[in-house]
């Protein structure tokens, strides 16, 4: 098998997308997670650094990154080739920016990217949502597949992964507000209600029909009737300091949506334009500096290419 020293990127994302609760999701440019893959000197998959590394787990099976990266080795029945990888952890975890997808589809595309790509993007896919599943305990593919594919991904069916890539409008911006408060995937799926009544569901598969549809048209005025949330971000919408005022100074200043990134407590605001996207970004600065709460702003296109070797 050839061996190929490299190292490769996979990008933070925003998952549910207001409307799409563990079936919709887009990639971020720039922030994202590095995984530097080489041969190594023992048996099977070792960690050897872990940049900015918090609590994260040097043990493969403890850490999100190397699981995804195992699970690859496993499938290619090769658990004792002996291989190392750094991870850079370049984004903070516990956002809702997919940083455990991130360091999951780094870790499963790094070993394939190594091996000369002896599998195919759904092989790795498969294994990057094993590593996500490591993080929060639960299987779905919002956040993992765009963070691989890039762009705009629908999940039709995460039991099987059956992904679609969408078109994405020309000149979409996303911006991601995250208010520096720890809210942990498992807390904020756990307090979700089972059930959904049926005026929800018809109002809420009427805006995801309508924002697939948005993106097929092009048409942004659709897209921004369709971006809204009636089921989980009421539910969530406490967990986040200061969400509705920060979603009212956000659709003030001309965003086409605005909802909960992926678990929170990250907010995301879908803008037509790089001048809507900017004053978005300045009203969340000014509401959380006048509530004094620390808070970072990413002012982001849709990253079209998802993971990549350099
Ligand atoms: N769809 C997931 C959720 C994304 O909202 O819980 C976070 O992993």
């Amino acid at each position: 098998m050839k061996k190929i020293p490299c190292k490769c990127f996979a990008p933070a994302s925003v998952a549910n997308v207001a409307v799409g609760y563990d079936v919709l999701g887009f990639a971020l440019e720039e922030l994202g997670d590095e995984i530097i893959i080489r041969e190594g000197k023992e048996k099977g998959l070792k960690i050897k650094t872990i940049r900015n590394r918090g609590k994260l787990s040097y043990d493969p099976l403890k850490n999100v990154a190397g699981f995804a990266a195992l699970k690859m080795m496993e499938h290619l029945d090769i658990v004792d080739m002996p291989i190392e990888i750094d991870l850079n952890k370049n984004m903070p975890i516990g956002t809702g920016m997919g940083s455990s997808a991130a360091s999951a589809v780094a870790g499963a595309f790094a070993v394939n990217a190594f091996l000369d790509w002896p599998c195919k993007m759904h092989e790795v896919l498969k294994c990057a949502t094993m590593g996500e599943q490591l993080a929060d305990g639960s299987w779905h593919a919002d956040n993992v597949a765009p963070s691989l594919y890039g762009g705009f991904v629908l999940i039709r069916d995460n039991e099987t992964l059956d992904v679609i890539g969408l078109p994405t409008i020309e000149g979409l911006r996303a911006v991601v507000i995250y208010p520096h408060v720890k809210v942990l995937t498992k807390d904020s799926r756990n307090i979700l209600s089972n059930k959904v009544d049926l005026q929800s569901h018809i109002k809420q598969s009427g805006n995801l029909a309508a924002f697939v549809a948005a993106m097929y048209k092009s048409d942004i005025e659709l897209l921004g009737r369709a971006l809204e949330d009636i089921i989980i971000e009421p539910q969530r919408a406490a967990l986040i300091p200061h969400f509705y005022q920060m979603k009212e100074a956000a659709l003030s200043a001309g965003a086409l949506g605005f909802s909960i990134s992926g678990a929170g407590p990250s907010m995301f605001a879908l803008c037509a334009n790089s001048v809507i996207a900017d004053n978005i970004e300045d009203a969340a600065k000014k509401l959380y500096k006048e509530e004094g709460k620390e808070v970072t702003v990413y002012n982001s296109k849709i990253n079209l290419e998802g993971a990549k070797k350099y």
